[in-house]
């Protein structure tokens, strides 16, 4: 029997209640595939800074480094709650960063995906949507502005400033470039690539890394496409994009633009995948005003062990299933909260109850060979 060892990273707010939707769906999982998943809890984020004195203290950094798959859950506090910890020290900056950092997980999978009998819940209309919604957006996740150089102070005249730089190398640009062409090749061998090469140089050279590896996949049509006006395709013609491929601040802002056409951040799970480590986790935050009340929807993070069954332990068809799963419960016309609005003909369920109603379509899907 194979055995893999799962650091779960709860999290903040919603975290936890999420968390514990997700390992259900892991339990289910490992028993009807006889594999074994020694899932180990671990402190990070505001609540590790509050329990142990660092958002991501060494017990965790161990206990990371030791697993096969690490399964995170969102992070961070509301605006006020986030002063009571040191800039440095707050969730984001002294958890999240070093983590991806840590284990160079340098490409990011956002999947952005509606079926066509899910329109409804997009507050894009019909006629724009038609087959549904299937993006994947591969966001650069090491580099850009988030890991750049960084310099605050006063100049001689008493003025304030800031500085941050946004910084690429071609092998940072290459190997994400390599990650986007081979995930075109897998679907429909268009890519769009995101840049703002009318004003910055760094995407300058993006542009001139991505059509040099692009030389050694012909078969895949590179459409280059301006950030801006990619948000505006985004809501105007979804249908246009299957693959695009980003630096990572233009990936954080459209990914989120991408959970608001689905009609909620709960329907974004994720996959940040470096070469020799990759952790799985929701694209939205902690969200701090529903945290406590099970009402989250826990399809992004039940998504994101969707995700690592299949890049992190090759179980394809067992991740399908559970994709379908999660699906018929959406199908069978039950939804949580956030999708659910009054004369919708939806039936509102619970954090738990979603868990157990993807556990249970799961339960009746055939066993994988
Ligand atoms: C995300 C989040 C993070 C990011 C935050 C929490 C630092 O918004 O994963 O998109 O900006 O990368
Ligand atoms: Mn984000």
């Amino acid at each position: 029997m194979r055995h893999y060892k799962i650091a779960l990273l709860d999290g903040d707010g919603i975290g936890p209640e999420i968390m514990k939707e997700a390992v259900k769906v892991l339990h289910l999982v490992a028993e009807r595939n006889k594999v074994g998943f020694d899932l180990i809890h671990a402190p990070f984020g505001a609540s590790a800074y509050f329990e142990c004195g660092h958002p991501f203290p060494e017990q965790t950094q161990k206990i990371c480094d030791e697993s096969d798959a690490i399964l995170k859950g969102p992070i961070g506090l509301n605006h006020e709650e986030s002063k009571k910890i040191p800039v440095d020290m707050q969730p984001e900056r002294g958890a999240l960063l070093p983590l991806r950092r840590r284990y160079n997980t340098y490409a990011n999978f956002r999947p952005v995906y509606l079926p066509k009998g899910l329109a409804h819940f997009s507050p894009l209309k019909a006629e724009i949507i038609g087959d549904g919604i299937d993006i994947m957006i591969i966001r650069e996740l090491v580099g850009g502005l988030y890991f750049g150089h960084k310099e605050t102070g006063v100049t001689a005249d008493g003025v304030r400033f800031v500085k941050e730089v946004l910084e690429y190398d071609e092998i940072q640009i290459r190997r994400i470039a390599k990650v986007a062409f081979e995930t075109a090749m897998k679907r429909k061998k268009v890519l769009h690539n995101i840049h703002k090469s009318n004003v910055l140089k760094s995407s300058v050279l993006w542009n001139t890394v991505i059509e040099e590896v692009g030389q050694d996949y012909p078969e895949v049509r590179i459409e280059h496409i301006l950030v801006d006006a990619a948000a505006t395709y985004l809501c105007l013609n979804p249908g246009r994009f299957d693959v695009m491929v980003m630096e990572n601040m233009f990936g954080d802002i459209l990914s989120d633009q991408g959970g608001g056409i689905l009609g909620s951040l709960g329907l974004m799970p994720s996959a940040c995948v470096g070469d020799e480590k990759a952790y799985y986790e929701p694209s939205h935050g902690s969200a701090p005003d529903i945290a406590g009340k099970n009402i989250a929807n826990p399809y992004s993070m039940i998504g994101s062990v969707a995700m690592m069954l299949e890049m992190s332990f090759g179980m394809d068809q067992e991740a399908k299933n559970v994709w379908y799963a999660m699906q018929s419960v959406f199908a069978d016309g039950y939804s949580t909260a956030d999708l659910s609005k009054p004369g919708s003909g939806i039936t509102m369920i619970n954090t738990p109850a979603f868990g157990d109603r993807v556990v249970e379509a799961l339960r009746k899907l055939p066993v994988p060979a």
